[in-house]
């Protein structure tokens, strides 16, 4: 698919930058969603999160798109053994965010991105169309990361995703500006 190509061309340019740094390899000590690590998570949200604004009809601010979605799971330690004060689900946007702060310069619309992905597990809704489409993306990534460790006996139930995206899609899209 043509697309597809122009895709990983255009997510290779944009996303070395953050790439380069060498801080997201981290990522690839920690797990997301079954073997998958969270470094594969986040750049398989940062391609479908960019794949969308290539084919939707906006204009969408596809460097930011990329490095906010790259940094959205930004939190660091092994969620699955790690206890926390707080919940992870609720707590680790938070916790990415202050990270990203931290190691990369971040715009206004990527903290957005990685502080909204949640939604709408966590309250406030994204702000930026930008965020709106990572929120949808994660979800998107998540559900067949977790269908894949499930195995090939829930393989026929990936139908859901597309009608799960287009549910995390109504609800995220309702504050976009
Ligand atoms: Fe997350
Ligand atoms: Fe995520």
């Amino acid at each position: 698919m043509r697309i597809l190509i122009k895709r990983d061309v255009l997510f290779n340019h944009l996303s070395a930058p953050v790439l380069n740094t060498g801080f997201l390899n981290q990522l690839k000590e920690f797990k997301q969603h079954g073997k998958c690590t969270c470094y594969d998570h986040s750049i398989a949200v940062a391609k479908t999160a960019l794949f969308l604004s290539m084919i939707l009809p906006f204009r969408f601010k596809q460097k930011q798109l990329v490095r906010g979605a790259l940094l959205h799971d930004y939190f660091l330690y092994d969620w699955h053994t790690v206890k926390l004060e707080k919940l992870h689900g609720f707590h680790h946007p938070t916790i990415a965010a202050e990270n990203a702060r931290r190691d990369f310069n971040i715009t206004k619309i990527e903290e957005n991105i990685i502080k909204r992905h949640m939604f709408p597990l966590t309250p406030i809704p994204p702000r930026y169309k930008e965020s709106v489409l990572v929120t949808i993306s994660d979800k998107y990534c998540a559900i067949k990361e977790v269908f894949v460790a499930l195995g090939h006996k829930l393989k026929r139930l990936v139908s859901v995703v597309p009608l799960a995206s287009a549910i995390a899609f109504l609800i995220a899209a309702i504050p976009l500006r």
